[in-house]
């Protein structure tokens, strides 16, 4: 429902059934569906109040992930619980650039299970500076959104017991926007898809079968300052990347497929259309350059482990203590540290709630060509520190977490004051 510059809107999380290309019907979870959930969209400047409801027989919360938002009630964390039957109402007002955001639970310790029965969405932020720039934006058509997730089926069913693994779940199929083996069919030369890694652990090394170029556009929270050119792209847990992608060059009936090292997930077939360049400007946005009130870093912290020996600074997650506090508006350098063996460990992939931050360095590096933009999930490589700005510009409690679903779970996660 729309009232002038105010938008209402309801979520509901609740429980039904999907029908699996082969035929049978499992148990899955979604928000106003039975998977998945609408694409939220949201206008920079306008306020919207969104009532929250729970139909499930459990616990959950609605995390928006990605959105400058009040914490922790409005923001959606452990402390925000709907309980079955119940609902909670939140206002607020976007005031942040154009992005790729999602919506998902974040209730302790049964994240990883609610997002693996279902309940995830995107959300999607627009603006009149994004609009001035003409990208493809018939959703559907050339504007289409690549939620990407793997599961495992038991008798047709999702089981995620069956599936868990304390080190994050993953799938044996590709589930993309909820479909296994999805095909899109090209009828635009230029189309922009909007990836969400969407997995409870999986990193998604992106590339088609040809090894054809796309140009990422966009990363977690908005626009690159520059558009870059690649062939491969990785996504962590959580991360977005938006793509345009130029078809000009295949003929009608062509196939390409997206894939990664051991999945193919996404079938483009070729259809009729006019070739075309793809110009876009030099310059997609400014991205203010924040002036850390203290040069050395403010925060510090350490993500070490794996399966059940994670840690975040060396503790689990204790939901009544405050493990940091950082004043409102204040610029801080924040260092991360990955301790993990460089050969045999993993990427933990940090995220913090409530803001956007800028990568600076990894291991006093350069970071990569897409990460000089808004980010809110970088992934952390086995034995690396990454070097981060970050700015609060709400106030209230924040998680910040490895998004592997699981570690989240076992407790790799703690939680700042914004003052
Ligand atoms: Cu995607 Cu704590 O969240
Ligand atoms: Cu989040
Ligand atoms: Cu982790």
């Amino acid at each position: 429902k729309v009232d002038g510059d105010d938008i209402y809107y309801t979520l509901t999380a609740q429980t039904g059934s999907t029908q699996l290309l082969t035929g049978a019907v499992t148990q899955t979870w979604g928000y106003n569906g039975s998977l998945l959930g609408p694409t939220v969209l949201f206008e920079t400047g306008k306020t919207y109040h969104i009532t929250l409801k729970n139909a499930l027989n459990e616990v959950t919360t609605f995390h928006w992930h990605g959105l400058n938002i009040v914490g922790p009630y409005d923001d959606g964390g452990p402390h925000a619980p709907v309980y079955p039957g119940g609902e909670r109402k939140i206002t607020f007002t976007v005031d942040q650039p154009s992005a790729t955001l999602w919506l998902h639970p974040h209730p302790c310790p049964e994240t990883a299970r609610q997002v693996w029965n279902g309940l995830a969405a995107m959300v999607l932020i627009k603006d009149d500076h994004e609009r001035s720039l003409n990208l493809p934006a018939d959703w559907g058509k050339n504007d289409i959104p690549v939620i990407m997730q793997d599961r495992t089926y038991y008798d047709n069913q999702l089981n995620y017991q069956k599936s868990y693994d304390v080190d994050g779940t993953l799938g044996e199929y590709p589930l993309i926007n909820g479909t296994l083996n999805p095909y899109f069919e090209v009828t635009s030369p230029i189309v922009r898809l909007r990836f969400l890694d969407g997995s409870n652990r999986r990193e998604w090394r992106l590339h088609f079968s040809d090894n054809h170029p796309f140009t990422q556009i966009s990363s977690d929270g908005g626009l690159l300052p520059q558009p870059v050119e690649f062939d491969h792209l990785m996504l962590t847990t959580a991360e977005r990347a938006d793509v345009l992608v130029n078809f000009s060059d295949y003929q009608e009936g062509d196939v390409v497929t997206l894939q990664t090292d051991d999945l193919s997930f996404l079938t483009f077939k070729i259809g009729k259309f006019d070739p075309e360049d793809l110009n876009l400007p030099e310059t997609l946005a400014t991205i203010p350059d924040l002036t850390p009130d203290d040069p050395e870093p403010t925060f510090h912290t350490v993500m070490s482990g794996m399966d059940d020996e994670v840690r975040l600074d060396g503790k689990l997650f204790d939901m009544q203590r405050i493990d940091t506090r950082q004043e409102l508006n204040k610029v801080a350098l924040w260092e991360v540290t990955n301790t993990n063996d460089m050969d045999d460990g993993m990427i933990h992939p940090f995220h913090v709630h409530g803001c956007q931050f800028q990568v600076l360095k990894r291991d006093g590096h350069d970071v990569y060509a897409n990460e000089h933009g808004w980010k809110d999930t970088i992934g952390v490589n086995p034995g690396e520190t990454v070097l981060i700005k970050i700015q609060f510009t709400k106030p209230g409690v924040f998680m910040y977490h490895c998004h592997i679903l699981e570690h989240e779970d076992t407790g790799m996660m703690a939680q700042i004051e914004i003052y």
